[in-house]
């Protein structure tokens, strides 16, 4: 019955993809019924690197993005002759909203000889005072490669990814204060019962998490990597640090395996988002069904656009020869 229903929804979004000459680009975040939906259309689901690298590669004239609003802002400064699309304009999150563009600009302008590197979880704002993006996949060889350069850098907005990002490179960094809601809520001493408990685990974090949850991690990562980690672990329980829509991907790979959520909630505390994005929940079918009118567009200034481009490009062609070369050393 369910099979029969995700049949009919997926013959609806081919011929609606088709009618409207677009492509399906979502985020490992969202829910199941997407991630699927893209991949049987021939879209891609991927961490927000490689969603943007995915978009400047199609022919089709339009974007469609599923994950919350930076990605579509992203996909748009790419890809400028484009129409990109978001499947709800409210969708944001909570480290792009705490990082507003003037006061942002207030705080680097103290530190005049200092490089901007921000994440991608920016508005296109952020991104276009900045001078490298980059996203959890390559933070640590690109950030590496400025402290051997001898560079000093402001970082925003993730203090705990800004932590995790210095203690690995030992660059001196000035930091923003903001967090992700949902990795905030890990609870250090829950998770440490659990993993005595289970005795055989492994323990994949994402970088957005507190160092206490990073410390008692066997892998951190980006969402590409914890997914590619999960898959070769021997361990039969794998304790996951990050948004659960990612479960999906996981559980395809290794369906025999056990995949448990890191805890939320601790004596006497609760969470809010109980490691669940609530904007990444917005994406749905229905949303996805109406997505092309003017009220779901990304549009932005042209200058925005090409100066958050040049940062988002540097980290792109960092990537591509931090690549090449590391796949000609192995
Ligand atoms: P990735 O770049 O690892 O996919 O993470 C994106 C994100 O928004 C994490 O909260």
């Amino acid at each position: 019955m369910i099979e029969t229903s995700y049949k009919k929804r997926l013959e609806q979004v081919k011929t609606f993809l088709n009618n409207n000459d677009a492509k399906l680009i979502s985020h490992y975040y969202v829910d199941s019924e997407i991630q699927r939906l893209t991949e049987d259309t021939g879209g891609c689901v991927a961490d927000s690197l490689q969603m943007a690298k995915f978009g400047t590669q199609q022919k089709e004239k339009n974007l469609i993005i599923a994950g919350v609003r930076f990605m579509g802002e992203t996909a748009k400064i790419l890809n400028p002759e484009k129409n990109i699309y978001v499947l709800d304009k409210d969708a944001t999150c909570s480290l792009d909203d705490s990082c507003e563009v003037n006061s942002f600009k207030q705080f680097c302008e103290k530190y005049p000889n200092r490089e901007i590197v921000v994440y991608a979880n920016t508005s296109a704002e952020v991104k276009a005072i900045s001078d490298w993006v980059v996203t959890s996949s390559i933070a640590i060889p690109l950030v590496e490669n400025l402290a051997s350069r001898g560079k000093k850098i402001i970082w925003a907005p993730d203090k705990y990814l800004g932590s995790y990002i210095q203690d690995q490179t030992g660059i001196d960094m000035i930091m923003w204060d903001g967090a992700c809601i949902v990795h905030e809520e890990y609870k250090t001493i829950e998770l440490k019962k659990l993993i005595e408990e289970l005795g055989d685990c492994e323990v994949l974090v994402h970088p957005e998490s507190p160092r206490s949850i990073i410390q008692l991690a066997d892998v951190v990562g980006s969402t590409t990597k914890l997914i590619n980690a999960s898959k070769i672990s021997k361990s039969k329980n794998i304790i996951v640090a990050t948004e659960k829509g990612i479960f999906y991907q996981m559980k395809k790979l290794s369906p025999n395996k056990n995949f448990i959520e890191a805890p939320t909630e601790g004596e006497g505390a609760t969470c809010k988002s109980c490691g669940r994005c609530p904007w990444m929940h917005l994406n749905t079918f229905d949303k996805l069904m109406s997505v092309i009118n003017q009220k779901n567009e990304i549009n932005l200034n042209e200058k925005t656009i090409v100066h958050a481009k040049k940062s988002i490009n540097r980290m792109v062609e960092f990537e591509d020869k931090y690549y090449q070369k590391n796949k000609r050393a192995s």
